[in-house]
């Protein structure tokens, strides 16, 4: 699995319309091709209804922010890996803190979804992360490593690119400070290394937490770090294009 690094991934949420989408998609696409400079990859996760029309603006790839477990079957508003895959998706995020509080979505369950993912041909994109009560008490690599080690299917830790998003840094305007950030990176590439991945190259593990144009660049500038996973700032040209530029 060849991923470009660095990876800009933008997760647009419940938010955007059809014009949005075609605006915002045409207007990004235009803009990476401008840029030769930047050799990563760029992808944009919008709300279902529009991946379709997403889907046709090279070189922006494609991302769904869920999946359901099970390839087809009677559940109501759900939709599967196959189906994304179909619509023109290469990339799902699964495991976002939003799903799991909102959806009371588990380990067992994020681990079998991230493994209908790998089935259809997309690549998980796994958010972990601790919450302000468990980075208080000590306990951020223990919270993370019970994650990756439910969350992972066996053997294939090098299929999956993580996003480490601390609960408290989404939406919050907070962010760790870079060593936090390196520590908990170094941490996952430690982990991944020593669950199958024989290649330290092959790793991808994102930040994601209220990540803006003022601090893109001392984020992507740890080497720890191979890309970012951007809520709020990707919904407007000006700054997800800011955040990409601060890549190069
Ligand atoms: P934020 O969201 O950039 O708005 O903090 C990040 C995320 O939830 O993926």
């Amino acid at each position: 699995m060849a991923i470009l690094h660095p990876l800009i991934v933008g997760n647009w949420k419940m938010h955007g319309d059809a014009d949005f989408t075609s605006e915002l998609t045409t207007s990004l696409a235009s803009w990476i091709r401008d840029r030769t400079e930047f050799t990563g990859g760029v992808v944009i996760c919008p709300p279902f209804p529009w991946l379709s029309m997403a889907a046709t603006h090279p070189p922006l790839l494609l991302g769904a922010q869920d999946c359901h477990a099970a390839q087809e079957g009677a559940y109501t508003g759900d939709v599967s890996a196959f189906m994304l895959k179909a619509a023109g998706c290469q990339y799902v995020i699964l495991g976002h803190s939003e799903r799991r509080e909102y959806h009371h979505e588990d380990n067992a369950l994020i681990r079998a979804k991230v493994s209908a993912a790998l089935d259809a041909g997309l690549t998980p994109i796994l958010c972990v992360g601790e919450s302000l009560n468990e980075r208080q008490s000590d306990s951020t690599i223990m919270v993370i490593t019970t994650q990756l080690q439910e969350c992972i299917p066996a053997g294939k830790a090098a299929d999956i690119i993580i996003a480490y998003e601390p609960l408290w840094a989404i939406g919050s305007g907070k962010v760790p400070s870079l060593q936090e950030i390196d520590d908990v990176h170094q941490h996952i590439a430690k982990w991944l290394m020593q669950n199958g991945v024989s290649d330290a190259e092959a790793i991808t593990t994102l930040y994601g937490g209220s990540v803006k144009p003022a601090n893109a660049a001392e984020i992507l500038g740890l080497s720890s770090v191979q890309g970012v996973l951007v809520g709020g700032a990707s919904l407007t040209e000006e700054a997800f294009t800011a955040i990409i530029a601060a890549a190069v």
